[in-house]
């Protein structure tokens, strides 16, 4: 039964990155490997551009119907100076929060053929596999209240509010440790129950759910000021980490860097099942907009194909798909094919196109 895929491809480097994975599209549907049905429309600041908003009502509907969202990148410096409610991440932030992702999966692996292109020791990094799950549609992103005001004496003052519920905590920790179970049986929960009751909430919480459900899964607690430190000190002490939306957002970017180039990461958000097999998702690639290189053919593909093997593999339940585009992406860096950002001595630069050609020609072999 054919599947509807809405693609937003954003700004940026977004079109140049989603382009390649359309081409990986129309050829599965064409070796009938898949049946997609594809759409497109806009978000973030070309949205806005058209419609005085990042992200319009009506395709907001669509996103909801979707069977799954494929999401490029937003923002730019065109549109820094817009006010905060119609910026291009609200419109990113609104698709997290209407369609309910609340857990976003951000696996950080090293490829072999990449180690090099890692900041840190080879022997740090080698066969690194770190799965990040971070809270989505809760947390500082979205607590009430917030704003900036000006108060009495004509100081301003800026508010953001950090908060969690019991329920929020525990649908994305259970996510957390359903997926250790799969990998490497082992959780690390991060928060600052130190100094913030909403980490201890959420120290508590997670406690109660391993010791209830999931008690054979090795838990750990950790300080997220002492996990950046880890995360760059022994990253392969972790398999599964999970946390809060801000400080998932952060961690990710550090854990991302370990494999040598943000332009290598792929993420899915998820959200509860919906029945029938059915649940709302939308994956994209953790890198931003970039838009010092965008137009120019010089991205990196990978991390939006990446996350388009990922929706084969969560979504649709594909692993055999999902794993072929894997393998395209190992092969392709195993032959020494570099975008610019992973470039190292002896390989051959490719642009984003470039790149595209070679994982089409690899696909090819191993249909
Ligand atoms: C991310 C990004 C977003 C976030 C921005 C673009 C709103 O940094 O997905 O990590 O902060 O969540
Ligand atoms: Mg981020």
């Amino acid at each position: 039964m054919s599947k509807n895929i809405l693609i937003l491809a954003g700004d940026g480097i977004g079109p140049e990155v989603m382009a390649q994975v359309k081409r990986i599209i129309n050829w599965m549907n064409a070796k009938g490997l898949t049946d997609f049905t594809v759409s497109e429309d806009l978000v973030g600041g070309a949205a806005y551009d058209v419609h005085g908003t990042p992200l319009a009502d009506a395709t907001m509907a669509k996103a909801m119907d979707a069977d799954a969202v494929l999401l490029g990148a937003v923002g730019g410096p065109k549109w820094d100076n817009l006010d905060f409610s119609v910026k291009p991440e609200r419109g990113l932030l609104r698709l997290r929060k209407d369609m309910e992702l609340f857990a976003n999966l951000r696996p950080a692996i090293v490829f072999d053929a990449l180690a090099d292109a890692s900041s840190l020791k080879l022997d740090v990094v080698k066969g690194l596999d770190i799965m990040i799950v971070r809270e989505l549609t809760g947390g500082v992103y979205f607590g009430e209240p917030r704003g900036i005001e000006t108060l009495p004496n004509g100081e301003r003052r800026g508010i953001n509010t950090q908060v969690y519920t019991t329920s929020e905590i525990l649908r994305v920790a259970e996510v957390a440790f359903d997926l250790a179970r799969k990998r490497g049986s082992k959780v690390h929960s991060v928060e600052k129950a130190n100094v913030m009751e909403s980490g201890l909430l959420w120290r508590e919480e997670v406690q109660k759910l391993h010791d209830a459900k999931f008690a054979d899964v090795h838990l750990e607690h950790m300080y997220a000021d002492n996990c950046a430190m880890q995360l760059v000190r022994t990253p392969r002490q972790f398999d599964v980490i999970v946390t809060d939306n801000l400080f998932g957002d952060i961690l990710s970017d550090c854990a991302a860097m370990l494999t040598g180039s943000l332009g290598m990461l792929p993420s899915a958000s998820l959200g509860a099942d919906l029945g029938g097999g059915k649940r709302r998702a939308m994956y994209e690639p953790v890198h931003g907009s970039a838009p010092d290189i965008s137009g120019q053919d010089k991205a990196n593909p990978l991390a939006c194909v990446l996350s388009y093997s990922m929706m084969l593999r969560y979504s649709f339940d594909m692993a055999k798909a999902a794993d072929m585009v894997d393998a395209a992406v190992q092969n392709v860096l195993g032959k020494g094919i570099r975008t610019g950002d992973i470039m190292a001595d002896g390989c051959t630069l490719v642009g984003c196109t470039g790149m595209g050609d070679a994982l089409l020609a690899e696909l090819e072999t191993l249909a």
